[in-house]
């Protein structure tokens, strides 16, 4: 395969910072609102700069913007939300979950993906340490559909639909699946988010030793 350069669209001109610090999870998605091809370019051409091992570039992106294809795969994401739920912890139903949990909106999220406007599947080729070179264009991805004021969720799967996914899209064996990402307009707002403080996470030095703003 050859290499191309291509330059910084126009419509990627949010600060870097500002993309950063408002990027959230946004499970609402608005179904009526559908995704560009050429903003889900801009998107992937953003992932693909992302930098990894040996510039060997092993991640590999599966669009899904066909509402039947989304459907199906929807429920397939159903089941297996609840198949990590009932391994995690045994719940079977949402009268299981408990009020005012981090699982209420993801639960929302498996009941809503069956209208998602599209969906991007995380993959990779090449071997086994290309995880390590597929989360940083994922990363990418989620900040250049942020800018584009495009709502996304890093979500991944179960072992228990993994076999039907696979069918279901045509992905060889060994091609290996490492998230799903769904993406939509927003029907709720980007950030604040609120996260552990880097003094607290950030040791100087040494393990022991705190960062000089703690
Ligand atoms: C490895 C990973 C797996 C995740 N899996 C799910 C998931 O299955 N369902 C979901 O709704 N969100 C999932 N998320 C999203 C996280 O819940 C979300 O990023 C986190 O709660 C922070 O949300 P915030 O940016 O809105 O504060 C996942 C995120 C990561 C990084």
């Amino acid at each position: 395969m050859e290499m191309i350069r291509i330059e910084a669209p126009p419509e990627l001109d949010m600060p870097v910072g500002e993309a950063m610090f408002t990027q959230r999870a946004i499970r609402r998605l608005d179904p009526c609102r559908p995704i560009s091809e050429s903003h889900l370019k801009i998107i992937l051409d953003a992932a693909s700069k992302a930098p990894s091992g040996g510039n060997t570039q092993p991640a590999r992106f599966l669009v899904v913007r066909n509402k039947d294809r989304i459907r199906e795969f929807g429920k397939l994401y159903h089941e297996a939300w609840w198949a990590k739920r009932r391994d995690e912890y045994g719940w079977t139903g949402k009268d299981d979950i408990p009020r005012g949990s981090v699982y209420e909106m993801p639960s929302r999220l498996a009941d809503e993906i069956v209208d998602a406007p599209a969906i991007i599947l995380a993959l990779s080729v090449d071997g086994k340490q290309a995880a390590h070179s597929v989360f940083p264009p994922v990363q990418n991805l989620l900040l250049a559909a942020r800018a584009l004021g495009i709502g996304s969720v890093l979500t991944t799967l179960h072992a228990q639909v993994m076999e039907r996914v696979y069918a279901m899209f045509e992905i060889p064996r060994e091609v290996e699946f490492h998230c799903c990402i769904p993406l939509g307009y927003p029907r709720g707002r980007f950030g604040p988010t609120k996260r552990y403080p880097t003094s607290e996470t950030t040791s100087w030095e040494r393990w022991t030793a705190k960062p000089p703003w703690a």
